[in-house]
């Protein structure tokens, strides 16, 4: 399967994409991860740094080659945090053919809330929120931190740069009627039920 997950900033893509990866043993192939895997690394562009901490858009160049590169090595898999805008939308058309594209809608006080109490564990990538969702074992707990991109003032850049680029990528997909959405502001177990059908039924 070739999923293609879409939402904002704080939606619910990485918590969903790890599940369905698991479920359907799919890759998880996420921009965002192998950014910040990458975060200090120099390029002709400068560092993903630069960008990623001020809440803008990584170089196109950069962002493609690492998908293209990432999808070639899948035969399944669900990404995450790309397309960002309709260029890179244009160039997956070129590379890749999806059995299904979800888009997670969450209003934008829940996105800010879910951003700014987001904390990850830096020992398994698991994703947790100081109010929703928070590890039993006080040993995880305590190592736990927080993105440096989810302060307040970048969350709300991420979100104006979301609304300028993304928003329209959402709508790329609704024209070509690719474009099941989901009520992301359900459980997390809910909303996993709803994108597990629609993975299931593709
Ligand atoms: P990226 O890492 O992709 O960040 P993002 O799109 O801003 O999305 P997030 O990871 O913040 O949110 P998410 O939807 O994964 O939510 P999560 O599941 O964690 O990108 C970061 C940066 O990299 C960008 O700003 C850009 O600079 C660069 N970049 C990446 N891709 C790029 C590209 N293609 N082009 C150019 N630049 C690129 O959940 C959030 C919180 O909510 C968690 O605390 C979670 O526990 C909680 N939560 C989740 N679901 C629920 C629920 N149902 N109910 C209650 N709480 C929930
Ligand atoms: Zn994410």
């Amino acid at each position: 399967k070739k999923v293609l997950l879409l939402g904002a900033p704080g939606a619910g893509k990485g918590t969903q994409s790890k599940r369905l990866a698991e479920e359907f043993s799919l890759e998880h192939v996420t921009t965002g991860d192998a950014l910040r895997a990458n975060k200090d690394m120099e390029t002709e562009y400068g560092t993903p740094r630069e960008y990623m901490d001020a809440g803008e858009l990584v170089p196109d160049g950069l962002v493609n080659e690492i998908v293209e590169e990432a999808l070639s090595n899948a035969s399944g898999f669900v990404l995450d945090g790309y397309p960002r805008n309709l260029s890179q939308a244009e160039y997956l058309d070129d590379i890749t053919d999806l059995d299904s594209v979800i888009y997670l809608d969450v209003s934008d006080d829940e996105l800010v809330r879910r951003l700014t109490g987001r904390r990850l564990d830096p020992e398994t990538g698991d994703i947790y929120h100081t109010e929703f969702d928070m590890p039993d074992d006080d040993e995880i707990a305590d190592r736990l931190v927080q993105r440096d991109d989810d302060t307040e003032d970048v969350v709300r850049e991420r979100l104006r740069v979301y609304e300028e680029n993304t928003a329209e990528v959402i709508q790329y997909y609704r024209d070509s009627d690719e474009l099941v959405e989901v009520d992301g502001e359900q459980t997390p177990d809910q909303v996993f039920e709803d994108v597990k059908s629609v993975v299931t039924d593709a």
